[in-house]
């Protein structure tokens, strides 16, 4: 075989195996915090994983770009309190339907403090990355409906840094529901200086801590991705909305951001798709 038929072979298996074999993080994300999914599925800390085909952990994009006007973080910034003041939060959460368990659940106050709580939203913030926020917020937690998965899954894997608790499950919780296993629960719970590996359940039971949990998530895994545009921020959110057999999802999630981004007043940026 020529080297141009060997790089064709494994181009070949590479989507092969892409369509066979996706499993493991496309479809629970990755346990450890420093694994990456990459596009193939596999969870990894090499170069493979978390290179140029990262698609969801904590990517190495450093040099990455795809030009354009894909940048979440550009366009107008505001205060986070002006741009979004109580009563268009409150006519959001208006919307919520009275039998959802999260009714009446997020309020402002949990907001705007958790906002506040880091250092990057105290100053003034792209009114995009805004609506960006409000979007997968939105679809973490079906319209501000539920404060947590509906799943008996432990999500437990072993760690010597945060071992699980003895009957607790690391499933979804908040509102971005697609973080999930011990390590995350106990990194969150050690920067925002909460007990989050003993009590999990301490993100459903408190707007503050909702909030915070998935603020620290978003800090930390999506918004170094943001100047790749809101497709490529998806994929660091929950790899599994970009899988092809939810397609539909990603359609829904790209027109919330647009919703939102109108809301706000500003263009969305040109990179939905992820
Ligand atoms: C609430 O009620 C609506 C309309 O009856 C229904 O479509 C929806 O599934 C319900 N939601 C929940 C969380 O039960």
């Amino acid at each position: 075989m020529t080297i141009k038929n060997v790089i064709f072979s494994l181009f070949i298996l590479a989507i092969l195996a892409e369509t066979v074999f996706s499993q493991n993080c496309m479809d629970t994300s990755c346990p450890g915090l420093k694994e990456c999914c990459s596009r193939w599925g596999f969870c990894g800390t090499k170069d493979e994983y978390c290179g140029f085909f990262c698609f969801s952990g904590p990517c190495n994009i450093k040099g990455k770009s795809y030009g354009y006007d894909y940048n979440v973080d550009a366009g107008p910034r505001g205060k986070i309190e002006t741009v979004i003041t109580s009563a268009l939060f409150d006519s959001i959460m208006s919307k919520v339907e009275s039998n959802c368990s999260a009714k009446g659940f997020y309020t402002y106050e949990a907001f705007i403090t958790a906002f506040k709580s880091f250092g990057a939203y105290k100053g003034k913030v792209a009114k995009r990355e805004i609506a960006a926020i409000l979007a997968h917020f939105s679809y973490g937690s079906k319209s501000f409906c539920y404060k947590e998965e509906i799943s008996n899954e432990r999500y437990c894997s072993k760690s010597k840094k945060y071992p699980c608790e003895p009957g607790k499950n690391y499933y979804g919780r908040g509102l971005l529901q697609s973080i999930t296993w011990n390590e995350y629960y106990g990194a969150a719970g050690k920067h925002l200086g909460l007990p989050l590996l003993k009590d999990p359940d301490l993100v459903s039971r408190s707007p503050e801590v909702a909030f915070k949990f998935a603020m620290w998530f978003w800090n930390r895994n999506v918004r170094p991705a943001l100047y790749l545009g809101f497709g490529e921020i998806t994929k660091r959110v929950d790899c599994r909305e970009c899988g092809n057999w939810r397609r539909d999802d990603t359609k829904n999630k790209v027109k919330q951001y647009i919703e939102f981004c109108e809301m706000l007043g500003v263009t969305p940026d040109q990179g939905l798709d992820c």
